[in-house]
């Protein structure tokens, strides 16, 4: 089982969230861990499972002026100026029978009040012929800039091992009746 999870991070949370779920995943099989900055269309060849994770901005994914507020403080070199996830999903391929998830990193808060991007992450990915393997899932920082919330690097491997063995059962199931 191949597994690519691509991820945008102004401060370093939603990359945080990103490397815990590679890290688990890695048990199930090899795993490409690619920062939005630099993927392409063709980072997806040969993936049975997309993760696709970005930070929330303004209830959903960033945009291009959302992201240049954070050019003073951005952790991670170019995410200011993008591309981000939104921009990323516009150019990926239509595909057939292939399985996806999604993430997002957002404030503590009710979800119907700061909203959580990986809701429209989600449906691009459907949009593209994805089918979801698992609901999109958020995980929280304290505070506005961060830091990420005590516990939830390891709800997201736990989260991530729920999503692998999904997958791997479906692939088993598929290459069973075939
Ligand atoms: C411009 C901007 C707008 C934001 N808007 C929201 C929001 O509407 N809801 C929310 O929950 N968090 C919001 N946040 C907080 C981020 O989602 C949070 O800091 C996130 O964990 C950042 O992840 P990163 O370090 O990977 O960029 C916003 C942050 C920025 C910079």
């Amino acid at each position: 089982m191949q597994s690519v999870i691509i991820y945008e991070s102004m401060w370093g949370h939603t990359a945080a969230i990103a490397r815990a779920v590679a890290g688990q995943l890695e048990q199930y099989g090899p795993v490409k861990l690619v920062s939005v900055l630099d993927a392409t269309p063709s980072t997806l060849d040969g993936a049975d499972l997309l993760v696709v994770g970005g930070p929330t901005h303004v209830h959903g994914m960033s945009r291009p002026s959302t992201r240049a507020s954070t050019a003073e403080t951005e952790a991670i070199p170019g995410a200011a100026t993008g591309p981000g996830v939104r921009e990323w999903l516009d150019t990926i391929p239509h595909v057939k029978g292939r399985w996806a998830t999604a993430f997002d990193t957002r404030i503590d808060k009710p979800r119907w009040l700061v909203g959580a991007a990986s809701g429209g992450i989600g449906r691009a990915l459907r949009k593209h012929g994805y089918r979801m393997v698992v609901p999109a899932e958020s995980f929280v920082v304290t505070d506005s800039e961060g830091p990420l919330k005590a516990g939830e690097i390891q709800r997201a491997a736990a989260w991530a091992d729920v999503v692998g063995r999904r997958v791997a059962e479906k692939l088993e199931a598929r290459a069973l009746a075939h």
